[in-house]
């Protein structure tokens, strides 16, 4: 980003901080070094002075000659207000309006994870959670991946040595779920996931996932689908249509991708859906025989269904947000657009 366009971010940052401060002389102080102190910011865009060009020195010294005067201003400000309210403090009026809090606000994805998880819930899910280190085993062999196969590329895997690496999906928790419980087996599995991608609006190496898994005797495709409509008509709306396509996931057989009808455009093409009316929201099958033998459930007694549900592109297509590193680099201007809703 241009300096110039840096100095404007953090003017406005500081705007936004002073009108939200507490009026405390500790709060007044720590504002005060971070923008005037000797290694706060106001310093450290001076001294990348010598990074402007010569024609555009001029506009940048008057810019933060007028950022370090408002800042200055602001802090006096600050300082006589607070001497101020100190000597009327004495003459307490209890008809005065109280302080409201300053309120934290749950983060989308936490939002988004929470509403999964209280839609599961009332139709009999419960909760499982599993490593964010796992083995090779659990997040590969035990679902079906075998050693050498090309599906393990397209996880680029962050491996801690040969056997260990940072899960890649939420999928282990099905194994390890279906090792410690014996059938009906009804779980959600929530959590962190990592794949070593280049980072874009679209990708980025921590995201997270929510794992779905019911076994049974005699589960049913039919069964899965219906649990997935009650679950897009309450997490988009009742008029979201759903379509599955035929896809290939090692641990179920068969797979599916499953697309929802466009909100933005209603199905007629846009840019959200990139012309096609559909957007993808999750990967889902039956699980393999061999994920279940794997783990000593016996193929011909039982049967059940897995899907796959991306939390960040769930929380991106519902809100209209466009680019996932919003998510990830706490800013509180995005973020406080996510209160109370
Ligand atoms: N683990 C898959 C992924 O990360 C997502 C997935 C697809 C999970 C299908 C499932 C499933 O349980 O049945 O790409």
């Amino acid at each position: 980003m241009d300096l110039f366009e840096e100095v404007k971010g953090s003017r406005t940052q500081f705007r936004e901080e002073y009108s939200e401060i507490e009026l405390e002389k500790k709060a007044i102080e720590n504002l005060r070094i971070k923008y005037l102190g000797k290694n706060g910011i106001i310093n450290t865009y001076f001294n990348k002075f010598d990074q402007i060009p010569p024609e555009k020195k001029k506009e940048f010294g008057q810019l933060m000659n007028s950022f370090k005067q408002e800042v200055q201003n602001s802090v006096a400000d600050l300082k006589e207000k607070l001497k101020s309210d100190q000597s009327s403090s004495k003459f307490f009026d209890p008809t005065l309006p109280g302080k409201s809090p300053r309120e934290g606000s749950i983060h989308p994805l936490s939002q988004t994870m929470e509403h999964i998880l209280t839609i599961f819930r009332e139709i009999g899910f419960s909760v499982e959670l599993g490593p964010e280190v796992e083995t090779d085993y659990y997040n590969f062999q035990a679902l079906n991946f075998p050693e050498n196969h090309p599906a393990r590329d397209a996880q680029d895997t962050f491996f801690i040595d040969n056997d260990t690496l940072l899960r890649t999906h939420t999928s282990p928790i099905q194994v390890r779920t279906m090792e410690n419980q014996k059938p009906p087996i009804r779980i959600l599995a929530p959590g962190r996931t990592f794949r070593n991608e280049a980072i874009d609006a679209s990708h980025y190496c921590t995201f997270h996932q929510i794992e779905g898994l019911y076994i049974n005797d005699k589960v049913t495709f039919s069964e899965l689908k219906t649990t997935l409509f009650l679950f897009v008509k309450k997490f988009f709306g009742e008029e979201e249509e759903l379509r599955f396509r035929p896809s290939y996931f090692p641990f179920t057989e068969p797979s599916a991708e499953v697309d929802i009808s466009c909100f933005k455009c209603g199905g007629s093409g846009c840019d959200l859906c990139k012309g096609s009316g559909w957007l993808e929201i999750l990967g889902c099958g039956m699980v393999d025989p061999n994920v279940l033998s794997a783990s000593d459930i016996d193929p011909e007694e039982y049967s059940g269904y897995a899907f796959g549900i991306g939390i960040e592109r769930l929380t991106m297509l519902k809100y209209g947000i466009g680019d996932i590193r919003l998510l990830y680099n706490s800013d509180k201007r995005f973020l406080k657009q996510f209160k109370n809703i």
